[in-house]
């Protein structure tokens, strides 16, 4: 097999473009073959599509590590963060940060911050029976979640949803990403020195305070790895759950089911709404030196596309993998990446998510999309191509 000769796809540009019909048009292009070469910003990238060749290119950091990538898409605008670490840098950064987002810490650190949050939130708009999901609950939930495990002032969250928000637009804002990546510098480096000299139990203590292997993080490590917490925990999280909901509210025997035994199933419909409609969908990642990998001719600097919407939906692991069925019980752990970098946060995540959806069903009785209202909740590209969501979800349910 070669990446060269004729493209594999016309007509879509992987890089910039929503293709209403993006999962038909992975599914033909893996019947043909497990990978395929399509243009990417102009030019040839591999788009790798089935879920051993996804599965196997995450755990291969050699072939194509992280390091060649992020400090150009991200580095920016987030700063040095882990997903541009490698070696023992970013063993050491992932040993102090990614501890306290571990189950252990559940219940005397995160769960007290989730069903609260989560109610706080639905009080403001339940008595009135219909709602727009995504600007009232999905795009505040994580990111609010996050700024309370770090301990930040209530009265300082609007404006950290403002800064998230403006970092996740970089590809199309980026000089509202760069103000905002320096106004959250200048708002966080007094928090970290201070917290450094009076330790509480909150996430940047943690940070300022921890070592791993005799060394401490660096001020830039964890402000990088502060900014990094709004793409990689609060909006990742914010698209699952808006996905989670848009596969139940469109299959409804599925939501009957979540709904005869909430405590059972919603654990499940989580699993399968990040298998169905994973958020991060085709992740760009690259491939330095020319090799030839699983039988496919690379050349160097070449872009890869790591299709985890794809391999998801692989009939090879997944029978009739189109179908949204929350009774495969299957963990779809390759939707949170493998490998060195695979998510730090899946753990909590996954409790965000369970948290939500439960809290969500029990408030919202008869909760359905509101007339009309499919193709306004369309899963589409969000910010370039590697994130999926809808960008509204207009509800309404019995009050
Ligand atoms: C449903 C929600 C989430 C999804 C689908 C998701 C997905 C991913 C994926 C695919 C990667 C790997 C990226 C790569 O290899 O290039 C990743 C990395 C990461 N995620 Fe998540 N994530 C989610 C939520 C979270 C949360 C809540 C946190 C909070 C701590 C988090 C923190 C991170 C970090 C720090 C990394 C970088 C790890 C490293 O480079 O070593 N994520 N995530």
């Amino acid at each position: 097999m070669t990446t060269s000769g004729s493209l594999d796809l016309e007509g879509i540009d992987f890089a910039f473009e929503d293709a209403p019909a993006l999962h038909d048009i992975l599914a033909d292009l893996r019947a043909r073959k497990p990978y395929a070469v399509v243009p990417f910003a102009g030019v040839r990238a591999v788009l790798l599509l089935t879920h051993e060749l996804v599965s196997a290119a995450f755990k291969d950091e050699e072939t194509f590590p992280a390091s060649a990538i992020y400090p150009l898409t991200t580095g920016p605008v987030l700063g040095h963060t882990l997903q541009c670490m490698a070696g023992r840098e970013h063993r050491v950064n992932r040993a102090i940060a990614s501890p306290p987002f571990r189950r252990s810490r559940a219940k005397d650190y995160i769960e007290p911050v989730l069903a609260p949050l989560a109610h706080e939130l639905i009080d403001e708009f339940a008595a009135r029976g219909e709602a727009e999901l995504v600007a009232e609950f999905t795009s505040r939930y994580p990111v609010l979640v996050i700024s309370r495990l770090l301990g930040l002032p209530v009265e300082d969250q609007d404006q950290v949803r403002r800064w998230a928000h403006d970092l996740f637009y970089f590809p199309f804002e980026p000089d509202a990403a760069m103000a905002a990546s320096r106004e959250f510098a200048e708002y966080i480096l007094p928090v970290m020195r201070r917290r450094k000299a009076e330790p509480g139990d909150d996430l940047i203590s943690k940070l300022v305070t921890e070592s791993a292997e005799g060394e401490y993080l660096t001020e830039e490590q964890v402000l990088a790895f502060l900014r990094l917490l709004f793409p990689a925990a609060a909006d990742t999280t914010m698209l699952a759950l808006a996905n989670t909901l848009v596969a139940l509210l469109t299959h409804p025997e599925q939501l009957e089911l979540v709904l005869s035994d909430p405590g059972e199933q919603v654990p499940w419909a989580v699993w399968e709404g990040l298998r169905w409609e994973p958020p991060v969908g085709l992740l760009p990642r690259a491939c330095p030196e020319a090799t030839s990998w699983q039988g496919i001719e690379i050349p160097a600097q070449t872009p890869m596309i790591f299709s985890i919407n794809a391999a998801l939906r692989d009939p090879a692991v997944y029978p009739d993998p189109h179908r949204f069925d929350i009774t495969r019980r299957e963990t779809a752990m390759l939707a949170f990446g493998q490998g060195p970098h695979t998510c730090a946060g899946t753990w909590l995540a996954i409790a965000e998510l369970q948290t939500a959806l439960g809290v969500l069903l029990e408030r919202l009785p008869g909760l359905r999309l509101r007339d009309g209202a499919g193709e306004e909740a369309r899963i589409r590209s969000q910010v370039g191509v590697a994130l999926r969501g809808p960008s509204t979800l207009p509800v309404r349910w019995t009050t």
